[in-house]
């Protein structure tokens, strides 16, 4: 798929020579009401564009679509409509309305290729991360793929901040997009093209071509350096694991973020197998992965003065004869040992080892981020991540997870669930005895593994990683590229807050 190309509009939208306009509504009482940024376009209706989205019943609610023929009153033949939704008592909308009203629209263009936007002028940034993403469709096992129409949006500039600004905002917005597609992208190559080998030599070219360093620890790399909880996990599949690290030094780098990411290429469950119904879906469990390879790649394209890496274990869960079974004991990296009970808690383990080896470099963050527990979906549904880790650091991330419209919540790790994990053999066990508070146990176990005075958050995205739904706003079915804008915006607020 390629991407529409998207630039600040030079002239005013109502004379631009374009396909379709996009204007903002929002919902107005009872009524739909023009957002800001529509008064030209209403001008060449002679103020009545509102009456006749009226008519043709538009109320202004998120997500809806509405289109107008122009009748020659504009040289665009189409005014697209795009809700907003409510406005907050002071009229403003947020940022995520914008993304996802743009994301609609762009979904909703049919065969324009050329169009304006307006919904530029209430948000640059989220305008574009919006237009970009809805747009997006991946289509690289498809034999004959639909060609997208759309290949360039004119955006209105924002009444406020001068071109520079906005050239700089719509720079910095497209990259956030790009990355975010490019963890798309992989969370959406199946697991048979997607496996650790090939996962491995992918974040190898987008790290080698970003600039930045990069090592690979292949099997035999895996077994000298101890790495007990990938091999273990990653031993019953003929596609044996991979640990990828990537390092990038930004300029002026005051502070130091270690980044971790689940990469389970796909998830049997293994000895302790799935169910069938639904399993083809644990080819996103490389969703953390995908977004710290992404975010790390972002991060030096937009060059934050910050010294960032990416540990990144990446392993096949499967079952076969030479598998990790319930009962074994993994010897750990760093030396931790821990009972095996059910080798579909893989996650953990590989994490276990990454956030080991991401600690040694001593940096002043963690962030790690897996599809790590089934719990996660059924205490805070398919779109809110849970957020755990030391108190400050956790509440700050769940904050800036809401803030860039991907959603978060922060969550416990209560101190009686390490009891629960405790084994007859081992230092610890995989799992608790019992199926309550699954997500938290799969966090106080990682919390085994972090130095105690180091601020990180686990970030469970098993929900919100992977759409399996019709498509909404500017997220389609499939990967979704969560949390890839949380990582971004945490890496940005370390960056200028410390
Ligand atoms: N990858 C799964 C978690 C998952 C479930 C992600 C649904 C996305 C959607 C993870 O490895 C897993 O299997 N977790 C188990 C843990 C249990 C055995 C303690 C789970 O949640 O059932
Ligand atoms: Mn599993
Ligand atoms: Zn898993």
């Amino acid at each position: 798929m390629t991407a529409p190309k998207l630039a600040l509009a030079t002239a005013p939208v109502s004379d631009a020579q374009v396909d379709a306009i996009v204007v903002g509504t929002v919902q107005n009482g009872s009524g739909v009401a023009l957002a800001p940024g529509g008064g030209s376009v209403d001008a060449a209706f002679d103020g009545t564009l509102a009456e006749v989205l009226g008519a043709l019943g538009a109320t202004g609610r998120l997500d809806e679509i509405v289109k107008v023929p122009t009748m020659g009153r504009l040289k665009a033949r189409l005014v697209v409509a795009a809700g907003l939704g409510k406005p907050d008592a002071d009229g403003a909308v947020t940022p995520e309305q914008v993304r996802r009203a743009s994301g609609a629209a762009a979904r909703a263009l049919g065969s324009s290729r050329h169009v304006a936007s307006t919904l530029s002028t209430v948000d640059l940034q989220a305008a574009v991360e919006g237009t970009l993403l809805g747009a997006y469709s991946f289509s690289a096992y498809k034999s004959d793929p639909a060609k997208a129409a759309l290949a360039k949006v004119d955006l209105a500039a924002p009444e406020t901040g001068g071109t520079k600004e906005h050239r700089a905002t719509l720079k910095a917005a497209t990259a956030i997009a790009e990355a975010v597609i490019v963890a798309r992208d992989l969370v959406n190559t199946p697991p048979n093209d997607l496996y650790p080998a090939s996962f491995a030599e992918r974040a190898v070219a987008l790290a080698k071509d970003a600039g930045l360093d990069v090592e690979v620890l292949d099997e035999k790399g895996l077994k000298k350096n101890g790495f007990g909880g990938v091999l273990g996990v990653g031993g019953g599949s003929a596609r044996q694991p991979r640990l990828v690290r990537i390092t990038y030094k930004g300029p002026k780098a005051r502070r130091k973020v270690a980044l971790v990411g689940k990469g389970i290429t796909f998830d049997t469950g293994g000895i302790s197998i799935k169910p069938a119904a639904n399993m083809e879906q644990m080819t996103s469990d490389m969703g953390g992965a995908a977004a710290v390879v992404a975010s790390i790649v972002l991060a030096a394209r937009l060059k934050y003065p910050l010294h960032v890496t990416a540990t990144v274990p990446m392993a096949e869960n499967m079952p076969s004869g030479n598998a990790y079974r319930p009962g074994d004991v993994l010897t750990m990296y760093g030396g931790k040992t821990v009972e095996v009970l059910n080798t579909d808690a893989e996650g953990r383990l590989i994490l276990a080892d990454a956030i080991v080896r991401a600690a040694e470099d001593d940096p002043d963050y963690l962030v790690e981020t897996s599809t790590l527990t089934g719990a996660q979906l059924v205490s805070l549904g398919t779109r809110t991540a849970g957020v755990m880790g030391s108190d400050e650091f956790r509440d700050r991330v769940a904050g800036i997870a809401r803030a860039t419209g991907e959603g978060g919540w922060a969550m416990p790790l209560p101190d009686e669930l390490r009891a629960d994990l405790d084994s007859r053999l081992a230092d610890l066990a995989n799992v608790t005895g019992h199926r309550w508070g699954s997500m938290l146990a799969a966090g106080v176990f990682l919390r085994e593994f972090v130095p105690d005075d180091l601020p990180w958050a686990h970030i469970d995205v098993a929900g919100p990683a992977y759409h399996a739904g019709g498509p909404y706003g500017y997220t389609a079915k499939g990967g979704t590229g969560v949390p890839v804008r949380t990582i971004a915006a945490v890496l940005a607020d370390i960056a200028a807050n410390g």
